[in-house]
């Protein structure tokens, strides 16, 4: 369904309309394509605090002083205790206004330290900080708070929030460093994922096709799996993108087993995406509607995750990428059984991430979209669908390639000190801020 608001307010009369009415004012995101594969313009380093940072390469130049800089990184890493915070105070306010339209500001920060309140306070501070300027910074910007353990690890991560690749995350607090998985530069730095073998649930449509694509894109053999009913849509993606299909209930018993089965060398990236939702307030809300919404969510990916772990199908520097989703986080009404589901995704991550590292050193992180647009949200009556689009701080819906490009984030091969995390893909949606 397209966003006929975005487009109206893309012309001069949208302008003035939306200016004199005080309504919001969606900038049109610029997304990544092979054309536009980076932000234009430099990245501008900036400090406060003490730091001792070495910071990574993230492929774009850095600078001291730029008049229009595509994005700002202020390494805040050195803010130990509460006075220092005056220097992110005076380090962004004089550039804030100078950064380009859907240009990028990300702060690096550290983990709170619950043995010191000074740091602790200060630390956390920016988060509070972030979200806040998310919030006001506008023309399609974004602000993300990174907290470092270890900054060798965090190069894929910068790469990602400094690029097209992020335009719908924002608001975001994402931890680097926490586990100790290979981070491996890949030999194609266009190709990361080739020669490894991905496999998406739900892949025949919707978000799930456009993952599929995007792990193509990135050089992965694509396993596009979906309901018999669905197979002959997940044929002709997975014709269309040198892949394999695999029709398959996920909520069947032996569902892990015929997968292991049908790739017998394993897999590298598993893509937990197939959902359903049957919305009715819990009054009204038969076992019918609630027992399938938590095999499809949640209950078959903790059984297919386990027997795939457990048969050692998933292959060392893997990667499970789950799906969880601003409902599990913020709750919705007549959605009990769909924000269950998707909190217990949360939960599923968190308490998985550390063991699955250790054990197989694969990592375990979900995608909580937002409202994107697609079939599922299409069929929401108008009022809500409009509702939901411009109730983020990017006032538009995402697109499916905006959750497909935070889930390459993840499977990349670099990203083996990613783990654990929920990155919400949501525009910084004021749904569970
Ligand atoms: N669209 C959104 O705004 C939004 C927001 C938050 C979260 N999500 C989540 O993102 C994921 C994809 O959503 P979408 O909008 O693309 O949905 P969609 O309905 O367009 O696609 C879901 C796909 O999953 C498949 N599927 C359903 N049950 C299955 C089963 N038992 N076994 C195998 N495949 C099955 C369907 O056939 C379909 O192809 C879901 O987990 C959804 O909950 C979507």
């Amino acid at each position: 369904m397209a966003d006929r608001y975005l487009s109206f307010t893309g012309t001069a009369p949208g302008r003035f309309l939306t200016r004199r009415f005080g309504l919001p004012q969606p900038a049109p995101l610029r997304r990544w394509s092979p054309e536009h594969p980076a932000l234009d313009g430099d990245v501008l380093h900036l400090t406060a605090g003490r730091t001792e940072l070495d910071l990574p390469s993230a492929g774009m130049t850095l600078v001291t002083a730029a008049e229009r800089p595509a994005a700002v990184v202020l390494d805040a890493t050195g803010v130990r205790d509460v006075d220092a915070l005056a220097e992110v105070h005076a380090a962004l306010h004089p550039v804030v206004r100078s950064v380009a339209a859907s240009g990028r500001v990300v702060v690096l920060g550290t983990a709170p330290d619950p043995a010191d309140h000074h740091q602790a306070a200060a630390q956390q501070a920016l988060e509070g900080f972030t979200r806040s300027l998310g919030k006001e910074i506008g023309r399609g910007r974004t602000v993300n708070l990174v907290r470092l353990t270890d900054a060798a690890a965090a190069g894929s991560t910068l790469r990602f929030l400094l690029s097209p690749r992020s335009a719908y995350v924002s608001g975001q607090v994402i931890g680097v460093g926490t586990g100790t998985g290979p981070v491996t530069a890949p030999d194609d730095p266009d190709r990361p994922l080739a020669g490894r073998t991905a496999l998406v649930t739900g892949g025949a449509r919707g978000i799930g096709e456009a993952v599929a694509g995007t792990l193509a894109r990135d050089g992965a053999h694509v396993v596009v799996l979906d309901v018999p009913a669905a197979e002959a849509d997940a044929r002709r993606v997975a014709e269309r993108l040198g892949g394999t299909a695999l029709a398959l209930d996920i909520t069947a018993a032996d569902a892990g087993a015929r997968i292991a089965d049908a790739l017998p060398d394993g897999l590298d990236v598993l893509v937990h995406n197939a959902g359903i939702t049957r919305d009715r307030r819990l009054v009204n809300m038969g076992a019918d509607r609630w027992s399938p919404v938590l095999d499809v969510n949640l209950a078959s990916v903790v059984r297919t995750t386990d027997a795939l772990l457990a048969a050692g199908a998933v292959r060392s520097g893997g990667r499970i990428v789950a799906t969880a989703s601003i409902a599990g986080i913020a709750g919705n009404a007549g959605q009990t059984n769909y924000g269950a589901s998707k909190a217990g995704i949360v939960g599923l991550v968190r308490s998985l991430a550390p063991r699955a590292l250790d054990e197989h050193e694969v990592t375990v992180n979900a995608v909580a979209p937002g409202f994107i647009e697609t079939r599922m949200t299409a069929a929401v009556p108008l009022f809500i669908r409009e509702a939901g689009r411009r109730m983020n701080s990017l006032a538009q819906g995402g697109l499916p390639a905006d959750v497909a490009e935070t889930t390459a984030w993840f499977a990349h091969p670099a990203s083996g000190a990613v783990n654990g995390q929920v990155v919400r893909v949501c525009g910084q949606s004021l749904l569970g801020a």
